[in-house]
């Protein structure tokens, strides 16, 4: 069994035969291996490979971080392109920005020599508190959905494998390594879920990464319920799954196998040799099982071309222009403008003689230094335009520069958290829900000396504001927007570049509003933490309770303005396999062009369990120059106004009638219509 063989006899095995069906060749490398080279097979080394099987010229499979760019060094040796932060590309709304985002980034993967992203991260924001709020997409299902499943396609049309990230209810990093969260089956199925089963079944992903945490009572990477159970036989995936970084620490070596663990990163612990060894030989697992993980494993490095020839392979490429001025794109499209009383922005670059720009952040780097960068999600890029220096760039001699607010005609403020521990952070959640009080006080002392002061948050996740938000006039969410951040921003300030973003999280007025926050229990917890609200999760919450947000999921302002008319549903009533099309007519009444989200929402007016008030079921990103019209059209069917009903384990649709709320925000609804189901 355990041949040698020579070069030449290698290329003539069938497994090496390019002709073949994946599955024939993954099959016949599957009854080449032993049982030794099966367990080698199921644990890492060196952080971010696998071992070679020499005999076999099975290669080292490698997987590098992260969402924001690849890393393939600790050190930074090896630099790559800085895309803005997760929730940033996510406060597009754009699926074709995601989608561009994961191809390019996979070309940087590939330029490196790897195979496997560990990316994209998308857990639910379920609190603002969460340390890498900034690495995840959004608070609602169905937005989370369609930007993974971009993403995902994106970064496998490199043929790199996407490694979806962190399966599954991984939402806080306090305790993240033991933390047992208790969700109910219901919020599971309409909150939780939605996203990673649509990288399944709507982008094939290669890759699951189970989560540290346990879920109801068992640990991520020995949970057979949630890997093989539902991922594998409901959802049908057919990739491989793989612990996060030492998240098997307290699992057990038979019970990761049988639940359909392939891999444990980064080193070998309960997959070590004797592990293995003593639990196969206590027929703690059997054949079948170690064969099935390893068979997921061995597809996905054919998928990726690891056994092909290198000239036949996508080349890849790193640090092009195209990369960033896709990162700056991103970042542009990402800014949200909250607040802009009395337009103070855009800014003129005719009429402004003196900018103040004072503020912690205006300086600041955020890529590089990955101990107080904010954990695995950092890179490295070649360069970095600071916020400072995106405006001095814009303001060429034309504006001053220069830093008291109180003989400047605007102050810039640049304020935010960072990356610091206690901040937008891995493996700490944040210690403040507001600004750091220097922060505050600094911002209240410049608006008596300059009212026409702007705030630039950097930051990634929502902030408390109401003790400084009704003294100035606009509030700018900026983000972490990658290398080229500081560009995006002028553009953005001088209006170069109309804001189009919109929240994807509720900003709260107070942490207490916030769904999680409603005791000890929910948020933080202890060893467990409780999913007390259930389905009622961001702006769920909000509406049902009537709560008055800070700034709403889905708020985001314009410099032009939009109309919303002529909202169209071609049935009135909608029975079993009927689509709908609802349509409306949207307007840009300003003098500028512009971007707009129009987002749908249903209502079902009755039901027999308690539903929100309101569900994101659609949206579209349109582009309308001055005085343009477009005809929106959204398809609906018997799916989007369905729910899961805790007590028949199933989803249902009800009938009766439901509202169709089509809105530039969730508390901006501008047309509402009526559907019935029967
Ligand atoms: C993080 C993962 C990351 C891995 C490798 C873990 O601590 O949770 O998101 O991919 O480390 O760096």
């Amino acid at each position: 069994m355990n041949v040698k063989y020579s070069d030449s006899k290698l290329q003539s095995l069938p497994f090496m035969n390019v002709n073949l069906d994946l599955d024939e060749r993954v099959e016949d490398l599957l009854s080449r291996l032993t049982l030794a080279e099966k367990f080698k097979l199921s644990s890492g080394k060196l952080m971010w490979h696998t071992k070679p099987i020499r005999r076999l010229g099975v290669k080292s499979f490698t997987m590098y971080d992260g969402p924001h760019g690849v890393r393939p060094d600790a050190m930074g040796e090896i630099k790559s392109t800085y895309f803005p932060s997760v929730i940033c590309r996510a406060s597009t709304w754009d699926s074709k920005l995601s989608y561009e985002f994961g191809k390019s980034v996979a070309e940087e993967v590939r330029e490196v020599g790897a195979h496997m992203l560990l990316a994209p991260g998308i857990n639910i924001q379920r609190t603002p508190m969460n340390g890498r709020t900034f690495e995840y997409q959004s608070e609602d299902p169905y937005l989370n959905k369609v930007l993974a499943v971009a993403t995902v396609k994106g970064i496998q049309s490199q043929k790199v494998a996407a490694c979806v990230k962190h399966y599954i209810c991984n939402n806080q990093e306090t305790n993240r390594l033991t933390v047992n969260s208790e969700v109910s089956e219901r919020a599971l199925q309409e909150i939780y879920y939605p996203a990673f089963k649509a990288t399944v079944q709507e982008a094939d992903a290669w890759s699951f990464m189970t989560c540290y945490n346990k879920v109801n009572g068992i640990y991520g990477s020995e949970n057979y319920n949630l890997l093989r159970e539902i991922l594998m036989k409901k959802w049908g995936f057919r990739g491989f799954t793989v612990s996060d970084w030492n998240a098997t620490a307290y699992t057990n070596t038979a019970e990761c196998v049988k639940a359909g663990l392939s891999l444990e990163m980064p080193t070998a612990k309960k997959y070590s040799k004797k592990n293995m060894k003593n639990s196969f030989n206590e027929k703690k697992f059997t054949i079948d099982e170690i064969n099935e993980n390893i068979r997921r494993l061995l597809r996905v490095m054919f998928l990726v071309g690891l056994f092909d020839d290198e000239e036949t392979l996508p080349k890849g490429s790193r640090n092009t222009p195209e990369h960033q001025e896709l990162a700056r794109n991103i970042a542009e499209d990402g800014i949200v403008l909250l607040k802009n009383k009395g337009g103070l922005l855009p800014l003129n670059i005719e009429n402004v003689k003196k900018i103040a720009v004072i503020g912690p952040n205006k300086n600041f780097r955020l890529g590089g230094d990955i101990l107080s960068g904010g954990g695995s999600s950092v890179n490295y890029p070649p360069y970095e335009i600071t916020p400072l220096e995106g405006l001095r760039d814009k303001c060429k001699n034309k504006v001053e520069i220069i830093e008291d607010p109180s003989i400047a005609d605007i102050t810039v403020i640049f304020a935010g958290l960072n990356h610091n521990h206690g901040m937008d952070s891995e493996g700490e959640d944040k210690e403040e829900f507001g600004l750091p009080l220097e922060q505050v006080k600094l911002i209240k002392e410049t608006t008596q000396k300059n009212s026409n002061t702007i705030v630039v948050l950097i930051s990634g996740s929502p902030i408390e504001m109401e003790d400084w938000i009704e003294l100035v006039p606009s509030v700018v969410e900026a983000w972490y927007g990658g290398m080229e951040a500081g560009t995006a921003i002028a553009n953005v300030l001088f209006g170069d570049v109309n804001p189009s973003g919109k929240l994807t999280m509720t900003f709260p007025r107070k942490l207490s509003d916030s769904p999680a926050h409603s005791s000890k229990r929910s948020y933080p917890g202890n060893d467990k933490v409780f999913y007390d609200e259930g389905i009622f999760v961001g702006y769920r919450h909000f509406d049902t309770k009537n709560i008055d947000p800070l700034f709403p999921f889905g708020h985001g302002l314009s410099y032009t303005n939009f109309t919303y008319e002529n909202l169209t549903i071609n049935k009135e009533k909608m029975r079993e396999d009927d689509t709908i099309k609802v349509s409306v007519g949207i307007t840009n009444t300003g003098k500028i062009m512009g971007k707009e989200v129009v987002q749908l929402y249903i209502q079902d007016v009755e039901s027999s369990i308690e539903r929100p008030p309101k569900e994101l079921k659609g949206f579209k990103k349109i582009s309308l120059k001055s005085g343009q019209m477009e005809t929106v059209v959204f398809e609906l069917n018997k799916d989007d106004l369905s729910f899961y009903n805790p007590i028949e384990n199933s989803w249902v649709v009800e009938k009766g009638k439901f509202k169709i709320l089509i809105g530039s925000s969730s508390r901006d609804i501008r047309l509402e219509g009526k559907l019935e189901y029967s």
